[in-house]
């Protein structure tokens, strides 16, 4: 029987430089022999970008926290039936720029939907399912905001104020300090090498 594959994911504000960052630990499992599977959220699999369109799109009627919750949690099922969970089965890494924990970040600790009924979610959608390991891209939000507005990135998730890019920065660490087996807070306020330098340092020592 072949092994289980590993979940990698990588969590943070905006601007924190995820998805460049995703690329290369795609790259370094890649150059280990391993076959990777690169992939997003909300998103990854074609029914979950349809859901992940809706969900960032504005809408004139508003979009309540737990639509926007129920959301995230359907596209997160389309995406773990049609990608991760095949791709873990084959014993593929899979690399998912966001998941479960930007879920507790953004509707949980920055809309207040109550951590409870984020753990009735997870549970009902992932089961045991967790990922191995989880970089939280770690960045001051006044910085990251600039960083999301300089590349010009206008979904309404990009307009919050600080106070949320605050709430859900503080969520993210105050998961990482709960969960140190799993995740591994990286100082994404320096540049895009020594980030870089920092997460193969984790990657190494962890996997
Ligand atoms: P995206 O443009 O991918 O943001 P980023 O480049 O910062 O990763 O937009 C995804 C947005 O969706 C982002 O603002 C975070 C938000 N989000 C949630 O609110 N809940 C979730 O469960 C996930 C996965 C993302």
């Amino acid at each position: 029987m072949t092994d289980y594959g590993r979940l990698i994911t990588l969590e943070g504000g905006e601007g924190a430089g995820k998805s460049t960052q995703a690329r290369h630990v795609r790259d370094w499992l890649v150059a280990r022999g391993r076959k990777v599977t690169l992939t997003r959220e909300p998103g990854g699999s074609p029914l979950a970008e349809k859901i992940r369109e809706v969900v960032l799109q504005d809408w004139a009627e508003g979009v309540s926290p737990q639509t926007e919750l129920l959301l995230m949690f359907a596209a997160r099922a389309a995406h773990l039936q049609a990608l991760i969970e095949p791709a873990l089965a084959a014993g593929q890494d899979v690399v998912c720029d966001r998941f479960v924990d930007s879920s507790y970040a953004y509707q949980g600790g920055g809309k207040g939907v109550a951590e409870t009924h984020l753990q009735a979610l997870e549970r009902f959608v992932l089961g045991d399912l967790k990922p191995t390991l989880t970089l939280v891209l770690d960045l001051d939000p006044a910085s990251g905001l600039q960083r999301a507005r300089q590349r010009g990135e206008v979904n309404r998730f990009e307009e919050h104020d600080l106070a949320f890019a605050l709430r859900v920065r503080n969520t993210f660490l105050a998961r990482a300090a709960r969960d140190p087996g799993r995740c591994a807070v990286i100082d994404a306020g320096v540049g895009i090498d020594q980030v870089r330098s920092q997460i193969e340092t984790v990657l190494e020592q962890r996997l």
